[in-house]
């Protein structure tokens, strides 16, 4: 099939599966009340349909509504974490000139593609003076392009977390407290494994979570002065650093469930959950998934991140669409996103912690609150992720979650490294928008 022909197949791939999901949302209005008539509508394109995410967003779609109960909000959740799906069928929909009033998207690179074909309008004018003050100037830097705002973050999720089932730990006698490295990690692995015990669950059907690990395996093994040269796109043909890097990221792999190609991130979280599994690199999403399963945090289930004393970022943001069929329901929208209250809403329940760093701590658990302190200590060094679309171009992105998935199963360093030095002169560098300084 030529390369055009294929492009065409997916576009419609893209708008059908666009018409399955918004088909049974209007099957439900089709003998709408006076009411129902009257209201303005807000459609919002999500990804969040797993356990912890799907209950995240109701609770803030309800408070929103209790807010405005004249805006009626049309929810378009494409299954597939990290927006994998989500993200083909809005590009067709932008394509057709038919985009969302707002939708999901992650602050950094992923949001330029969209800015560079003039499909966002700029938000200046959501961002008060209020908001500029409370939240972190890092987060607020990811979401400005050509010095104009064009997103509202919603939350501050962290890559770099390991969660480990408490039964299996204390049954082998690990102490969590005794794991602050990537060495220290693999240590209690290979104790597991020696016991039977399956150390870590992976599942990278839809490959990020295979770059996630790998992204985590940077910054343990180089540090972060070397995570800001990856980034950057500085490193050199066989770099020694690369080679370390990616060695540890197969010894993860070899610690891992060997089916781990067959699973979503969520069934790789269920394998811990039933004690299959000892522990999984995961997001704070996990948190999430977790509690919705009736989990209680640091009684059944504890976290560790990886490297100690990192926060890997992962920013959702709304943003509004150029050709928004609704904008002003999509504002009050963005300005809700924008404040405690919503964020206070959501956050406690989706595992993340809120970037407006004058909300209050009361509704979250014990890990959260943890990771709150930490994300405002001085100490902790911030890394914007790779597989979550914020510290690279997106085509270097999508380059790199073909090269370490395949690495995942062929566990061919070498090959692995060729390729991601080719991706980065390809396309790294020629669609560098910024030069990241993080420390
Ligand atoms: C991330 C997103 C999180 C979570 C996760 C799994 O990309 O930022 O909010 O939803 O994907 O779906």
């Amino acid at each position: 099939m030529s390369k055009r022909r294929q492009l065409f197949v997916y576009l419609i791939i893209g708008i059908l599966a666009t018409a399955v999901v918004s088909g049974c949302i209007s099957q439900k209005e089709t003998t709408p009340t006076a009411t129902q008539a009257q209201k303005e509508v807000l459609e919002i394109y999500h990804w969040w349909t797993a356990g912890g995410e799907k209950e995240a967003f109701d609770a803030l779609a309800k408070k929103f509504q209790e807010k405005y109960p004249n805006i009626e909000i049309k929810a378009n959740p494409v299954s597939g974490g990290a927006g994998v799906n989500m993200k083909m069928i809005l590009q067709s929909l932008m394509l057709a000139g038919k985009p969302p009033d707002t939708f999901q998207v992650h602050a950094g690179y992923e949001m330029a593609r969209y800015i560079k074909a003039n499909q966002l309008s700029p938000i200046d004018d959501i961002w008060t003076d209020d908001m500029k003050k409370n939240y972190p100037d890092v987060i607020e830097q990811m979401v400005i392009f050509n010095n104009h705002y064009y997103a509202v973050p919603i939350n501050v999720h962290r890559a770099n977390v390991i969660w480990y089932n408490k039964k299996i730990f204390e049954k082998y006698g690990i102490d969590p407290a005794s794991i602050k490295t990537i060495d220290d990690l693999f240590a209690v692995a290979e104790k597991l494994k020696k016991n039977g015990v399956t150390p870590f669950a992976l599942g990278d059907r839809n490959k990020w979570p295979a770059t996630q690990v790998f992204e985590v395996m940077l910054v343990a093994v180089g540090g972060i002065d070397y995570y800001q040269k990856f980034i950057n796109g500085e490193i050199s043909d066989n770099d020694p650093t690369l080679k370390k890097v990616l060695e540890y990221f197969v010894k993860y792999i070899e610690y891992s469930n060997p089916d781990h190609a067959a699973k979503t991130w969520d069934e790789a979280c269920a394998m811990v959950y039933k004690g299959e599994a000892a522990m999984t690199l995961m997001g704070d999403w996990a948190n999430g998934y977790f509690k919705a399963k009736g989990w209680k945090p640091d009684v059944d289930y504890g976290a560790i991140p990886i490297p100690a004393g990192v926060y890997d970022l992962v920013i959702d943001t709304f943003v509004l669409p150029a050709k928004a069929a609704h904008p002003d329901a999509a504002k009050k929208w963005l300005s809700f996103i924008g404040t405690v209250e919503a964020q206070n809403t959501f956050n406690p329940i989706k595992g993340s912690i809120p970037p407006r760093m004058d909300a209050p701590a009361d509704p979250y658990d014990p890990i959260q609150k943890a990771f709150m302190k930490e994300l405002k200590s001085p100490e902790t060094k911030m890394i914007p992720s790779i597989a979550h679309g914020s510290a690279v171009p997106e085509a270097f992105a999508a380059d790199l979650n073909d090269i370490i998935s395949e690495l995942a199963t062929s566990k061919d360093v070498n090959k692995a490294m060729t390729e991601i030095i080719n991706a980065m002169k390809k396309d790294l560098l020629p669609n560098k928008i910024k030069e990241w300084k993080l420390s």
